[in-house]
């Protein structure tokens, strides 16, 4: 191979750029949201005005960055992204804020980790575009009200409920969920992608990339990126079983489950006799915080309905038991 491990990267890393949409046209799936956000970006164009905050949150990858970039994009506006966990201290904020070219719309991913001393600081820069600092410390701190650039807010989390009522009741452009996709939306973004690529998949590898891809977008692309490169390195088409004999290597079953999500059901069903288990007492059988496991395992295993979330804890559902019997 002639290409050095960095320019790998940065060549996929552009392969990434180039698979996300450009254009509404290209962000296939949320219809209902498509609309409704289409509204509140043409509106505000027509008044001249910069749009309400908005604030988008669902599990991870399934477009919320994307959304920003369009949005953005729609209202021929400079895009600046940043993150929850980037914004530690006050002056992180005042940084960011005060330095936007106005007419921004600003992106904060994950934005449920930021602390409640800088939701409070973001309240009126949300409401009345000022930002109250206190400088100093002690008898001699004082505070200033500095005016901040007009720009918009767009908020995205994967942990909606972990926001404060206050903060998103400021995001007067609307909060909108993004869910799992369609199968038929998903075989649409992988043929989407494959031209993109370059690449002509059947209709057959398409269908079972979109099997294992757990309804998720950025699933869906890294997959068909990976089958790719099985495909390249063993001199195959995209068709026959190069899907279901690269997903083997993988460890990817036919439903899209790695073994995490195995290791998963057959504590729950062994350890715990099929519950229920409080979901601590299951993220320390895994070695896992009950973060990870509420966040990252689960959503897709109670999407299957293969588990359940009582009050008394997780419980293995009669289909999640036949599929570990399989
Ligand atoms: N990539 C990520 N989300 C997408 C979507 N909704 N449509 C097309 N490609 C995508």
């Amino acid at each position: 191979m002639s290409s050095t491990p960095e320019s790998t990267v940065s060549s996929d890393q552009t392969f990434d750029a180039a698979l996300r949409p450009g254009s509404w046209e290209d962000y296939i799936g949320q219809e209902q949201v498509k609309a409704n956000v289409h509204i509140v970006l043409e509106a505000a164009k027509k008044r001249g005005d910069m749009p309400e905050h908005l604030l988008f949150y669902g599990p991870p990858g399934v477009g919320k960055t994307t959304l920003a970039h369009l949005i953005a994009r729609t209202l021929g506006a400079p895009l600046k992204s940043t993150s929850g966990v980037a914004i530690e201290r006050a002056g992180d904020l005042a940084a960011i804020l005060t330095n936007l070219d106005p007419g921004t719309v600003l992106f904060i991913d994950e934005i449920h980790q930021l602390s409640h001393k800088i939701e409070e600081l973001l309240y009126p820069a949300l409401e009345s575009g000022s930002l109250d600092l206190v400088l100093g410390k002690g008898p001699s701190a004082r505070t200033v009200e500095l005016s901040l650039p007009r720009f918009t807010l767009v908020g995205a989390t994967t942990r909606v409920a972990q926001l404060s009522s206050p903060l998103r009741s400021r995001f007067g452009g609307g909060v909108y969920q993004l869910d799992f996709y369609t199968d038929e939306d998903i075989r649409d973004i992988i043929a989407r992608s494959a031209g993109v690529l370059g690449l002509a998949p059947s209709e057959e590898t398409i269908a079972g990339i979109a099997a294992r891809s757990r309804a998720t977008p950025r699933i869906a692309n890294a997959l068909l990126k990976r089958v790719r490169d099985f495909a390249q390195v063993h001199d195959r088409e995209l068709s026959g079983t190069v899907c279901e004999d690269a997903c083997a290597l993988f460890g990817i079953d036919a439903l899209g489950l790695t073994k995490d999500d195995r290791r998963y059901l057959e504590t729950l069903a062994e350890n715990f006799r099929g519950g229920p288990a409080g979901v601590r007492a299951l993220a320390a059988a895994l070695h896992e915080d009950a973060e990870t496991v509420e966040h990252v395992y689960e959503p897709f295993l109670l999407r299957l309905g293969f588990i359940e979330r009582t009050l008394r804890g997780r419980t293995l559902t009669a289909r999640g038991r036949e599929y570990l019997n399989r």
